[in-house]
């Protein structure tokens, strides 16, 4: 019983990054309460962080078979990443893609996902409330 979040690109400047856009909290600060929320179903949180689109790749084949389920969110690799679209399809878990801001109400580059039709499903634009909502979405319904 293991979820993994997932962050990909710049988010490890969380809380001093666009503050306006995303928030004051840092990543750690994510970390922290998404580790309690899971602990309450008697799940284990583990979180990585990469700026690396390869590294992001190698994450999720090992991922494969050891969670089951993934927080992901793939920051600027959303809109642009064919490798990490192909890694989601190959394996069998469930990804639910996260975004702080709402994507689509900001840049028009922002606004198309290459992930979206192969995850579970896609939570935008709740700041950090989002990585719970995934949670809860990969979690049992009872404690
Ligand atoms: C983001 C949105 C992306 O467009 C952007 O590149 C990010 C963060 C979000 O959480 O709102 O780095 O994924």
């Amino acid at each position: 019983k293991r979820l993994l979040m997932l962050n990909g690109p710049n988010l490890n400047l969380l809380g001093k990054r666009e503050n306006e856009v995303y928030g004051e909290f840092t990543l750690q600060d994510i970390e922290n309460e998404i580790t309690k929320l899971v602990e309450d179903y008697g799940y284990r949180l583990d979180s990585k962080q990469s700026n690396h689109e390869g590294e992001l790749v190698d994450i999720l084949q090992a991922a494969d078979g050891e969670y089951d389920g993934v927080i992901f969110n793939p920051a600027a690799y959303t809109h642009t990443s064919v490798a990490l679209h192909d890694v989601i399809k190959a394996i069998s878990l469930p990804v639910i893609e996260v975004h702080i801001s709402n994507i689509h109400s900001r840049e028009e580059f922002r606004h198309k996902s290459l992930l979206a039709s192969v995850c579970y499903g896609q939570i935008i634009g709740f700041g950090k409330q989002g990585y719970r909502l995934a949670a809860l979405a990969l979690l049992p319904e009872q404690k």
